[in-house]
């Protein structure tokens, strides 16, 4: 299947499916949106995207900052006047690893899980949702089971 000339927005981006993700519709002939958190990680993502032969666009956000989700839809549709298709893949890892219901960290570890699994993805896909009809775009949603 070509995506040629699509542009496609994916979260978490910068290790993993997600990107592995980029750098497949990249070679498939999309625009690639490279959104996470470190910088560095993302910009060897967006090279190697880029030797495809399709111009790719890094944007660090952390997407549990309603802000930074909002900055990133922004500029995402300034560069390329259009999103075809967003992929909502980043993950905050299990609440298990934030030891226990005793320690007194677990509703500080809840927030961050879901707001990073959750609520992230409920608000990208809200302010994709209205440039996604005008291209009869998709949304793709990549989670664990949990
Ligand atoms: N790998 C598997 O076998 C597998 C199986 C089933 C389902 N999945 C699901 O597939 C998705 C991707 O998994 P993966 O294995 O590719 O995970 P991964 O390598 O850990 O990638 C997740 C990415 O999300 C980023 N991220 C986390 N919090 C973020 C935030 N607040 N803002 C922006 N980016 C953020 C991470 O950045 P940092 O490095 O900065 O944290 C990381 O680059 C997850 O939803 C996972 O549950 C994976």
């Amino acid at each position: 299947m070509s995506f040629k000339d699509k542009v496609v927005f994916i979260s978490g981006a910068s290790s993993g499916i997600g990107a592995a993700t980029a750098k497949e519709f990249s070679k498939e002939g999309a625009y690639v949106v490279i959104v996470d958190r470190n910088e560095t990680k993302m910009e060897k993502v967006a090279a190697e995207c880029v030797s495809y032969g399709k111009k790719s666009l890094v944007i660090k956000a952390d997407v549990s900052k309603d802000n930074e989700v909002k900055a990133a839809i922004d500029k995402t549709i300034q560069k390329f006047e259009k999103l075809d298709i967003l992929v909502n893949n980043q993950e905050r890892a299990g609440i298990i690893r934030y030891e226990n219901f005793i320690d007194g960290r677990i509703l500080e570890a809840y927030d961050e899980l879901m707001a990073t699994n959750l609520r992230a993805t409920v608000h990208l896909t809200s302010l994709a949702v209205p440039h996604l009809i005008e291209t009869k775009g998709s949304v793709i949603d990549i989670y664990s089971i949990a």
